[in-house]
């Protein structure tokens, strides 16, 4: 089953990486006959219920970017999104297609889904607003904080930042973001020991939501 065009659905290519943004209206109708059998029983047994509708969206819009990078003869079921063994999604494909790697992320009524050939990648999307200051120390390191006082509007972009890294960098332990400090250059971040790797980035506007994406 090849996906019929999906309503506010978006999709732009960022240096390699397909990047697909579904929005959804609250009350719009939901479908599961994109999912493959091991999808929908995950679905069924393990997502909580309020958690499902977001779930699901995040499958299709994975699906649909892989049809845009791939062609519409990759079909919908036979992809399958499954998550690996610390959450991070991970897309199985038909023999002799990919591998492809992947990120997705949601806010509200919309997900995000990052797919790459080349690398690692990660994604996040957050509505375009301030960060609180009594929230600063769960992600930016002192340097960070003292450096988001001068310039309160580079901290929602650390936000962002931090948390596509981490996807993209999948650390065998989870770490705290405050622990991750990179190195900012012009589309290019690098992080010192003992992750010594460098990736590129950018940050893109969609309405009102911020999104940024980091590949290795
Ligand atoms: C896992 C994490 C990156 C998810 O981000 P979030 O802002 O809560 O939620 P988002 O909507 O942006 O992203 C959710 C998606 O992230 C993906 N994800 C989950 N765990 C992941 C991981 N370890 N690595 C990469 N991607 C992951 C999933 O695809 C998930 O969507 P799905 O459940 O529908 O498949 C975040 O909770 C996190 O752990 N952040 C940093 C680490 C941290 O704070 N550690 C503290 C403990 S030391």
């Amino acid at each position: 089953m090849a996906i019929a065009p999906l309503e506010r659905f978006s999709f732009l290519w960022w240096n390699g990486v397909g990047v697909g943004v579904l929005e959804e209206r609250p009350e719009g109708p939901t479908s599961k006959d994109l999912l493959s059998p091991s999808e929908r029983s995950l679905l069924e047994e393990t997502v909580l219920p309020q958690r499902q509708r977001e779930w699901l969206r995040g499958r299709l819009v994975c699906k649909q970017v892989i049809q845009e990078l791939l062609g519409p003869e990759c079909l919908a079921p036979q992809v399958e999104v499954l998550p690996g063994p610390q959450g991070e999604p991970r897309v199985h494909l038909p023999e002799g297609l990919g591998p492809l790697d992947v990120s997705l992320s949601h806010a509200r009524t919309l997900s995000v889904a990052a797919v790459t050939a080349r690398g690692r990648v990660g994604v996040d999307v957050e509505p375009v607003a301030p960060i609180r200051q009594e929230l600063w120390r769960f992600f930016l390191s002192p340097d960070e904080r003292a450096r988001c006082e001068r310039e309160p509007e580079l901290a929602p972009r650390l936000w962002l930042l931090k948390e596509a890294l981490y996807k993209a960098l999948r650390p065998p332990q989870p770490v705290p973001l405050r622990t991750l400090q990179p190195e900012l250059g012009e589309g290019v971040l690098r992080l010192r020991a003992p992750f010594e790797q460098e990736f590129t980035f950018t940050f893109l506007a969609m309405g009102n939501h911020l999104l940024a994406v980091v590949r290795s």
